[in-house]
């Protein structure tokens, strides 16, 4: 179980599996650091999976300083990464006062979307002290611009782009780097090339740690499962049976 990013390297070295889950609520982040998950992630899938909104990108920092704050007070071991939510990075100095905002209120590293083109913020951020993770493959705050979800990693051109851009991220210093829906061979190719850890999702298996959205794993939110996540628990149903079963109970009487 890791209680700071800084054993990462020893993790990777070791080659031992590292597991990373998201957490947007005080209970759910207690229970899986209680369950001994290595990192938990305050993403902002947040907007999808608990808020209700269309994508991420109407995600704001009052909504993720609200909820890492909330995983916070749950959160005894598993270090934190908060995430920083669209267009709160344009610039470096953007990208660093709200990085400041997302420590402030409990997290223990900030993640961002984005390779090459955002080296300046991210280099702004680790300058300060600030631990970082990247996050390059599908990225979720591009969905409007792309017209959807989209697997990368399938032509050449766009193999080489994610490996320069995982080469990029890896030398300016990044903890770690989210390989988000890639072409497992891609992902593969980048877990051997850097020294940071991989996490992977819908990335293969040769990443260095994975990471699922909670809700998908716990099958909390039946209206939406991306196909490479398994539910392991029926969370929805359990709620509507027991709901169910109270209602009957109430009006029998
Ligand atoms: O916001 C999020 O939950 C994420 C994961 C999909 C990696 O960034």
């Amino acid at each position: 179980m890791l209680t700071t990013l800084a054993e990462l390297p020893l993790k990777k070295q070791a080659g031992e599996r590292v597991t990373v889950l998201t957490a947007y609520d005080y209970p759910t982040a207690r229970l899986l650091d209680e369950t001994g998950i290595d990192l938990l992630l305050v993403g902002d899938s947040l907007g999808m999976v608990v808020l209700g909104l269309p994508d991420t990108t109407g995600v704001t920092m009052e909504m993720m300083l609200h909820h890492i704050a909330a995983v916070r007070r749950g959160v005894k071991r598993a270090p934190i990464i908060g995430d920083l939510p669209f267009h709160s990075y344009d610039t470096p100095a953007q990208a660093l006062a709200n990085a400041r905002l997302l420590m402030e209120a409990g997290a223990d590293a900030v993640k961002l979307e984005g390779g090459v083109p955002f080296i300046p913020q991210i280099s702004a951020i680790l300058e300060a002290g600030i631990p970082f993770v990247g996050h390059i493959g599908m990225l979720p705050q591009s969905v409007v611009e792309e017209g959807g979800y989209k697997k990368k990693g399938k032509t050449p051109a766009q193999a080489e782009q994610l490996i320069a851009d995982a080469l990029a991220l890896d030398a300016a210093g990044a903890s770690a780097i989210v390989l988000e829906s890639m072409v497992p061979e891609v992902a593969t190719e980048i877990t051997l090339q850097v020294k940071a850890t991989t996490i992977g999702i819908g990335a293969g298996s040769g990443t260095d740690a994975q990471v699922l959205v909670t809700p998908d794993l716990i099958g909390s939110f039946p209206w939406f499962r991306p196909p490479f996540a398994k539910a392991r628990a029926d969370v929805a149903g359990e709620i509507q049976r027991a709901v169910k079963e109270w209602v009957e109970e109430v009006k029998a009487k």
